[in-house]
């Protein structure tokens, strides 16, 4: 591994935006507002915000510090700071999190493609609800369309990231995070001012503190995990890539915001056009077919008076979500590629070959679960299904415990001080706070995440 040849990135904004790049994607846009929708709206949401503030900060400045201070890959970073330990494991269990993710989220992520096209070809106009389902049904289950779109969209993925850190994975996301928030900014004002959108708000902001319940709270928690890119190495490999001067602190901190106003965005897009539209949300409305079946619907009849912005409205929401995923595909895959280029000691344009490939083998197996392989079971589950459980509930939040206890109990106090204080010259009073989370709270806290997912309270 030769550091002397590492790119950094260019610029602390170009470092904020990338990380904030990876966080947000269709955990923000898809799975925020499903969980708010199962999970009693307002009361879920302030969960969130306390689960992504409590854990969620502290767990992505270890990462950050992690990263930084080792300037290598997420597994090389624990063998360079606790060398002959099994913590080196802890990265690779993250690298393999990476890989898996990446190919299943890449299939979801070529839906979003599809959809997109779809929407531009006006494909929606004139359809009823009873459509809708049909449609995606049919999308999904063949074969060639949904595999072909997640490979194009892995290729997509494998170009921004063999162009490399600075003039690959920090313009590209300069240009898109921007883009990402004016497009969120005109659908949530389009969709703020539909009739009878104060339903829809309500359940955003009033919060119903009796719908709380254990595993409200477990849900919340593993929804900051995921939405946050945490767990996995990911943040940690983005922040070998910072400068010596960028404040961990803040960048994690405006990471989090960013990531928690684009969800609180998409909830404010997605629930008052649902009501304005007629939905219930204890109805099955409200589940994983939400972008696909409920939303194209939603898009005909709450903007239905005006075709023309019923048109525009609906390209620019799969545009969003397109942008949304692309920014993580590309995280995902540079912890893989990182990882494959600097252990095996290959070109970054070889290993990033190596992962496309083998990721897109995956992904196959895991587009074709929704068509050939339906029947395959695995614990019950689907290919897909099962790939999605093992690594969001399972993987993510033991890494995530596993990088806390890491930063908490194994890392020398003072390595932990020096980078979060950049040696000193940056005030920190949240330090004592920080490391009493990372010590005591955030195990604990994802000790029970983990056992709740497992279905030891059940
Ligand atoms: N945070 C991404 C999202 O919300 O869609 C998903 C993700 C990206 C998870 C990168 C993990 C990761 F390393």
């Amino acid at each position: 591994m030769s550091n002397n040849t590492r790119e950094n990135f260019g610029s602390k904004l170009g470092a904020v935006l990338a990380a904030a790049g990876s966080a947000v994607g269709l955990g923000n846009i898809w799975r925020f507002p499903i969980e708010t929708g199962q999970n009693g709206g307002a009361a879920f949401i302030l969960i969130y915000i306390g689960c992504v503030l409590l854990l969620g900060i502290p767990i992505m400045m270890s990462e950050f510090l992690i990263g930084r201070h080792t300037q290598a890959n997420t597994a090389g970073a624990y063998r360079v700071l606790a060398p002959g330990t099994p913590w080196r494991w802890v990265g690779r269990l993250g690298v393999l999190s990476g890989f898996v993710i990446l190919s299943y989220y890449s299939v979801v992520a070529g839906w979003t493609a599809e959809y997109t096209v779809l929407a531009i070809g006006n494909h929606f106009d004139g359809k009823t609800a009873a459509d809708f389902p049909a449609i995606f049904a049919k999308f999904v289950s063949n074969p060639w369309k949904s595999v072909l779109w997640m490979l194009g969209f892995l290729m997509a993925t494998h170009f921004v990231v063999i162009r490399g850190v600075k003039s690959g994975i920090e313009k590209f996301s300069k240009l898109m995070m921007p883009a990402l928030f004016v497009i969120m900014l005109v659908l949530t004002i389009c969709s703020v001012m539909l009739p009878g959108s104060s339903e829809g708000l309500e359940f955003l902001f009033r919060p119903d503190f009796s719908k709380i319940t254990g595993s409200v709270v477990l849900s919340a928690m593993g929804q900051a995990f995921f939405s946050l890119s945490l767990g996995l190495g990911c943040l940690c490999t983005y922040a070998s890539y910072f400068s010596k001067e960028t404040n961990i602190g803040k960048t994690a901190l405006n990471v989090a915001v960013i990531d928690t106003m684009v969800a609180i965005m998409s909830g404010l897009i997605i629930f008052p056009a649902v009501f304005n539209a007629g939905y219930t949300l204890d109805s099955g409305d409200i589940g994983p077919s939400l972008l696909f079946i409920t939303m194209p619907n939603v898009f005909g009849q709450a903007f239905g008076g005006v075709p023309a912005l019923a048109y525009g409205v609906s390209v620019l929401f799969y545009f969003l979500l397109v942008l949304a995923a692309l920014t993580s595909t590309i995280s995902m895959h540079e912890v893989v590629t990182a990882y494959v280029s600097e252990e095996f000691n290959t070109t970054r344009r070889k290993a990033a070959l190596i992962v496309t490939l083998a990721c897109s083998i995956v992904g196959v197996v895991c587009a074709l679960s929704f068509g050939p392989f339906d029947g395959v079971r695995i614990f019950g589950m689907s290919i897909f299904d099962f790939f999605d459980y093992v690594a969001s509930n399972i993987m993510l939040p033991l890494g995530g415990m596993l990088i806390a206890v890491f930063a908490g109990w194994y890392l020398d106090k003072k390595l932990v001080r020096d980078e979060i204080t950049n040696r000193g010259t940056l005030r920190a009073s949240y330090l004592r706070l920080v490391i009493f989370i990372l010590r005591y709270i955030a195990p604990v806290a994802i000790g029970l995440i983990l056992l709740g997912q497992l279905g030891v309270f059940r």
